[in-house]
Parts: C-alpha cells; structure tokens; sequence
C-alpha cells in the first residue's frame, strides 16, 4: 500500500507571526518521488512535518489517500520520516534499532524476518551487531533508514538526510535511496535545499520560495521552462547568467533588448516567443542566458539564431573537465537576493558603483524585495549611500560561459561570443518570465 498525498491551500504560522507555509497546494501520486527544494528557512520542513502530523495544520486541507487528514494521529498516517540529525538509540545494536518500530507495532511478532530482509536491502547485514558509536556516518545513516524502511511504511518523508554526509558518500547513498524507494515503490516526500540533489533524484520537484510554492514539475520543466527567475537561478549550474535588459525598437525597425554597453538583436521574422517582448518595448526586463546558450566563437561564425556579443575576460574558473570563464560585457547583472553568496566587500562595492542607482531606484527595489513579491535586482537593497560613477575599464564579469579546459584566453581579453536566442530567457520586471511564452507547454520541448 502506498499513499497518494494532497495538500489544498495549506497555511502555517508559527506564534501568530508571519505564514511561513503559504497556501502550498500539491498532488502528490502514489509510488512518486516528490522532492521538495528552496533555501534555508522557505518552510520546507514545516511541509513535510505537517504531512506527519508533527504539526498542526492552521488553514487549508491535508488529504492522505483523499480521505481528510488533518487531524489523524501521526500514528495513525502509516508514514516514516527520516530526519538530518538521524537519531539512532546509542545503547542498542543496529539490529535493535531497526526491529525497535517493529517491536511497538507489534508487540507479539518476532521482528527478525524483517530486520533481516531490511539488512539485506540496504547491504548491512554485517553491522547488524554494532552499536551506533561503532559505525561511520554513513553507516549510521543506512541504518536510520532501515529503521524506516522495515516498517513497510505506505510513504517515506526524509528531510535533508544526507546533509550531514561528505560529498563522495552523499552521491553514493543518493544513488541507493532512488533505486531503494523505487524497487519499493513508496510514495516518498524528500527535503532538500540542494539543487542538484533535487534534480537528480526527484520524479518531480517542487520549488519553495518564503512558504510560497514557486512551480511543481519534473527536473526537466524546471530547468528548461522556470516559471520565473527565482526557479531559473535556483536550479543549475553554473548559476543562470541574469542580466539587466531594456526592450527597444530603434528606427530601423529591428527589436533589440540592449543589455547596458550591447545590445542583442532579434533576428526578423520575429519568432513567436520574441513576439511576447513587442509588449515589453521601454520597460526594463532580466535576461537569463543558461551557460549552453553562450559560446564563444568568431561572429563571422555565428549559425542561424545566434547574435554577436564582446567579453572581456575578467576571471577564469578551471574546473577540471572545463573552464568557466567570467566575462565583463558591460551589463548590469540582476540579483535574487536569497540566492546570492556574500562577496568579498571591494567586489561588491565595485559591482555597487557600477550598478550607480539612486536613492529613489534603491528604495523601490527594496519594498520589491518582500518575501514573495517581485525579485529585487540590486545586490544590496539596505544600501542607501550613493555611489560615485563607475571607473571606465576593469569591471567585474557579468556573465559566465562554459567552455573546454584547454582554451587560452588571457585576463582582459576582448573575445568574441554568440547568443543562441533559441535558448534566451527574458523576465518582467516582477520577475515572471515572459520568453519562452509562459503559455509553452513542456510536453512541446524538442
Ligand atoms: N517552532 C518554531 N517557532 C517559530 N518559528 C519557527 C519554528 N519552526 C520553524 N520556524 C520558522 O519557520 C520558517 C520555516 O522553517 P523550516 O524549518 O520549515 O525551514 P526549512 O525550509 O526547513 O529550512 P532549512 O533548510 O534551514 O532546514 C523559518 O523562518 C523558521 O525560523
Ligand atoms: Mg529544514
């Protein structure tokens, strides 16, 4: 038996603060693997403990199975969690702890077949006699899970439980939980804020953004048609490349979106999609181009759909398999302030005098960076000092390309790039995306 989980408008405050769940609605099918992703403090584990019922729902309808759950015992939903801090009974052998949920189900059962079976499934017949303090974390980790799985619970909900695990060993069990959950077919509710966890295990994905869900698709969806920018920055990497960019139709006719010193122009007929900017034209608007949808390459190469643009080299990543380049083009990048990583202060002060916005520019980015509301673009909204002209010259890069390791490329080298607009993602202001047509549907992508 496996569970179909729903969530209908589901809310949660905590001591009459803020909702930190936010009318999360989601249909979760029997047998899915269901990965929930966002940053820290989005309410991810607010969901998920609300799901067990180790939390009360405040408004908004839990259905297990569709029957009305709201107020079943957490006994009573049939369902396993596993936790970050896996809590194993240090005084009990690996044996006892996974036969222990057993034991308190069935009192009378001898639990050793199924202890056994567990122990087989997860490869840890052999630490069945160790105690907890006799294990590495990764052990401890398995047999946390076994102690999950024995009970052939009808759903697992495991919140970031390879978080506390090193790299190699994180891949590794990663790997064992979509193959296990999967020969087990259980509907599975997993918590992470790690995007590329979610992408590789998730059937689908649901992206959690201040309590309020952003999209819900496969990993695929989500990375080709993000919903807006926030999913688009927070799933990848390399990170999107997000750029300022202004909407224009010059006299010749031609639309351009130019993006602060260049411009990238739209190849006429317009396509469908680049339609959707007509409406745009004078309105500020964010680019995202995708590390694939830049190459560099002589413009006189450019193929059907591809448009020339400069870099400067300002900064080379070598990453074994390839080399990420940061060029400076002269545009303003856009910022989702949740997402970005604290920067050395003199970079982020050169980055400042470049962005040269006002006062008045500073305060209304500022009411726009609300929790769910429209994505903020400065780097630092609390920022009201105003900043002298940018210095001419050597400004930090703004857009990163990925290319092979071997290429020679020097800093403050002037390098020739192409735009494939087949891949060119624009946004609104609000950050909602507006190219590809919000209308596209996944099942149309190539
Ligand atoms: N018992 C509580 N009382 C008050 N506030 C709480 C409580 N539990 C969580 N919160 C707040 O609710 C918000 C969501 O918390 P939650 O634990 O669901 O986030 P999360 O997405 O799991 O984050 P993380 O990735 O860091 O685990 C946070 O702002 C947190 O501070
Ligand atoms: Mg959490």
């Amino acid at each position: 038996m496996t569970r179909a989980i729903s969530l209908h408008d589901v809310s949660k405050s905590y001591a009459r603060g803020p909702r930190v769940v936010d009318r999360v609605s989601l249909d979760i099918a029997p047998g899915e693997f269901l990965v929930l992703l966002g940053p820290s403090g989005c309410g991810k584990s607010t969901v998920l403990r609300m799901i067990a019922g180790l939390e009360e729902i405040d408004d908004g309808a839990l259905f297990l199975d569709g029957e009305h759950a709201n107020d079943w015992l957490p006994a009573d939903r049939d369902i396993a969690m596993v936790f970050q801090n896996f809590a194993l009974y240090p005084s009990m052998s690996s044996r006892d702890n996974i036969g222990f949920p057993l034991r308190i189900e069935a009192p009378a059962a001898d639990p050793a077949p199924r202890v056994d079976a567990t122990a087989r499934l997860l490869g840890i017949e052999d630490l069945l006699d160790r105690f907890p303090g006799q294990l590495s974390g990764g052990e401890r980790q398995r047999v946390a899970m076994g102690r999950a799985i024995a009970r052939h619970p009808s759903a697992f909900l495991m919140d970031e439980p390879l978080s506390n695990l090193d790299a190699k060993l994180r891949n590794h069990l990663r790997a064992e939980i979509a193959q296990l959950t999967r020969e087990l077919g259980v509907t599975t509710v997993y918590v992470t804020h790690d995007q590329s966890e979610a992408m590789s295990l998730g059937d689908r994905v649901a992206v959690l953004r201040g309590g309020v869900l952003q999209q819900v698709g496969t990993p695929r969806e989500v990375y080709a048609l993000p919903r807006n920018v926030f999913v688009a920055a927070f799933v990848g990497t390399p990170r999107i490349n997000l750029l300022r960019g202004l909407v224009r139709a010059p006299l010749d006719g031609a639309m351009t979106v130019s993006l602060g010193k260049q411009y990238l122009r739209l190849p006429e007929p317009l396509s469908l999609d680049h339609q959707l900017l007509r409406v745009q034209q004078g309105r500020e608007v964010i680019v995202g181009l995708r590390s694939e949808a830049v190459r560099i390459a002589r413009h006189s190469a450019a193929r059907p759909g591809e448009v020339p643009l400069t870099g400067l080299v300002e900064h080379m990543e070598f990453q074994g398999h390839e080399t990420l380049v940061h060029f400076d083009t002269g545009s303003r990048p856009a910022v989702v302030p949740e997402l970005e990583a604290p920067r050395p202060a003199a970079r982020a002060a050169r980055r400042r005098r470049r962005e040269g916005a006002g006062v008045l520019d500073r305060l209304r980015e500022r009411a726009g960076s609300l929790r769910a509301g429209p994505v903020a673009v400065l780097e630092q909204p609390q920022e009201t000092v105003p900043e002298p002209a940018p210095p001419e010259g050597r400004l930090p890069g703004d857009l990163v390309v990925r290319t092979t390791p071997d290429i020679r490329l020097r800093h403050g080298m002037q390098v020739p790039l192409l735009v494939d607009l087949a891949h060119l993602f624009v946004f609104d202001q609000h950050g909602d995306r507006i190219c590809p047509s919000p209308a596209r549907l996944p099942d149309l992508e190539e």
